[in-house]
């Protein structure tokens, strides 16, 4: 049987930390808000000048990814670029990474699917890697949101959640009649909640497509209605992972970790009680790079890989939801 076995992950971080306390110097709010009503200590960001672009994160990322798996660029089939921060509004990121690798012809797509980037992603890698598509794919999740966020009193409420930082998997096709690889994929989208978490603009409803006006009302900031999303994550979490267990005929007590999205660890705790899992058994990292979206679940995972939390053997499962919304689940088993 054809199933994607991942070779190799990497990640990397810009080096500016930017600590809760920092961000008092530009706008009303305390380390103690912060901490309780989301987790987050700290979170990197590109340097203020600009010059970096989402992009060069990911080949950081992609250049340790690829080292592990043992990979030329060259033997590449396929890049999948997942982020909501492109450096251009067009062409994808995923060409300029591309380019970026030495590579002038190997296919490369984006995914716009915000904090569910990854999900999808791998979800896609696996069909294209069993449908023989492409036999060797690289999947980033990256994300430059510290350019992007109104780090004044009136974006408080998502500044401070958002952090920069970039990681990259390597899937490959591997023949194996045992139950390993991607096991089971869910994903989901419903465009009616939209509204809930978006940035409006550049808007291609509207002509022209940016204006003063549209930047004096800040309609290039991301706005989010917290507690809406905050509500479907806690309904849909629990909800998309029985669904991929029993897509994978597995139980509950097989996964070994679970790597969810890493928004707000009251969602990921929420989580946890709602299937009664012990707290070993949800891995966060949000308190030291805050939300980095696409980036959020293979950031996790390379570091929980790093740390022995997970290896040979281990099941895993990666979930999340995020602006669209769009939600998803995703089984992966390592070879033992
Ligand atoms: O990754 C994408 C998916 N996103 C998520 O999953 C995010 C889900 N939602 C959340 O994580 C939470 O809703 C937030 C962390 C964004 C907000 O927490 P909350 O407990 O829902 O707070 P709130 O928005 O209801 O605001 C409570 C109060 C308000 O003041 P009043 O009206 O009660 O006087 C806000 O103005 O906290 C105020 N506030 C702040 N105060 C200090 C909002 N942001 C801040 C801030 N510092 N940064």
């Amino acid at each position: 049987m054809e199933i994607s076995i991942i070779k190799g992950t990497g990640r990397y971080v810009p080096p500016r930390c930017v600590t809760n306390h920092d961000l008092t110097r530009w706008m009303d709010t305390s380390d103690e808000w912060i901490v309780q009503r989301t987790g987050i200590e700290q979170r990197y960001w590109v340097p203020e000048e600009g010059g970096v672009g989402v992009s060069d994160l990911g080949l950081e990322a992609s250049k340790i990814a690829l080292e592990r798996a043992g990979w030329r660029a060259q033997d590449l089939d396929l890049i999948i670029f997942a982020t909501l921060s492109p450096d251009l509004f067009f062409p994808g990121s995923g060409c300029l990474l591309a380019d970026k690798l030495g590579l002038t012809t190997t296919p490369a797509l984006d995914i716009r699917q915000q904090c569910t980037g990854f999900l999808y992603g791998m979800a896609t890698a696996d069909a294209y890697i069993r449908s023989g598509m492409a036999k060797r794919v690289l999947l980033v999740g990256a994300e430059v949101h510290s350019t992007g966020l109104d780090v004044s009193t009136r974006g408080r409420d998502v500044a401070v959640i958002f952090g920069d930082g970039a990681a990259a998997v390597c899937l490959e096709l591997t023949e194996s009649d045992a139950q390993e690889g991607v096991l089971a994929s869910c994903l989901h989208a419903d465009g009616s909640l939209a509204e809930s978490l978006m940035t409006y603009a550049p808007a291609s409803r509207d002509n022209p497509r940016i204006s003063e006006k549209m930047l004096q009302e800040g309609k290039h900031y991301p706005v989010m209605d917290g507690r809406n999303i905050f509500k479907h994550a806690v309904r849909r979490l629990p909800e998309v992972a029985g669904e991929a267990l029993e897509k994978a005929g597995l139980p509950l007590s097989a996964v070994d970790l679970f790597i969810p999205h890493q928004a707000n660890m009251r969602i990921n705790q929420g989580f946890a009680k709602a299937l009664d899992l012990p707290e070993e058994k949800v891995y966060h990292n949000i308190q030291r790079y805050g939300n980095t979206t696409a980036a959020s679940i293979p950031l996790a995972f390379d570091e929980a890989i790093e740390k022995g939390v997970i290896g040979p053997g281990s099941t895993v499962m990666f979930l999340g939801l995020g602006a669209g919304v769009t939600w998803g689940a995703v089984l992966y088993r390592f070879p033992a």
